[in-house]
């Protein structure tokens, strides 16, 4: 009797490792940066963490809803120093893996209008 209690508890211990979800064992699964554009993918980034302080007239520097001058933080440098390297920016939050591959890519693919 003992042994089939010692027995049982030992396969629930076993079936509780099936409650460790994919995701938090391997990170996000589908975190897919082949083919983003502006307007599917960053554009909604840089509204959801970016514009409530980088608008005209906001405490930030830069229109982040006028792409050119989102593009001249990218084209100086400065967008990829706060945003991937130093991650500074946004200040109030943190942006998720994904989304920092997705400004990556963007980056990567010459931070296209698109
Ligand atoms: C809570 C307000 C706030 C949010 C949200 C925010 N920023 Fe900023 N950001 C600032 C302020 C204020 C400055 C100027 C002071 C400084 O450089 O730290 C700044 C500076 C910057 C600079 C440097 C600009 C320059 O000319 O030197 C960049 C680039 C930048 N932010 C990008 C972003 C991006 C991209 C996001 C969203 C992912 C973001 N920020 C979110 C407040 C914010």
């Amino acid at each position: 009797m003992k042994k089939s209690i010692i027995l049982l508890l030992f396969i629930l211990t076993m079936f509780s490792c099936y409650n460790d979800n994919e995701e938090e064992l391997y990170g996000p699964v589908s975190c897919d940066v082949s083919a983003i554009t502006y307007t599917a993918d960053v554009s909604p980034i840089i509204d959801a963490y970016c514009v409530s302080c980088h608008t005209s007239g906001g405490t930030a520097p830069g229109d982040f809803t006028n792409f050119s001058e989102l593009k001249a933080k990218v084209d100086n440098g400065t967008f990829e120093n706060r945003v991937l390297i130093q991650k500074n920016m946004p200040p109030n939050s943190q942006l998720s893996n994904c989304d920092l591959e997705i400004l990556q890519a963007w980056l990567d693919n010459g931070a296209l209008n698109n």
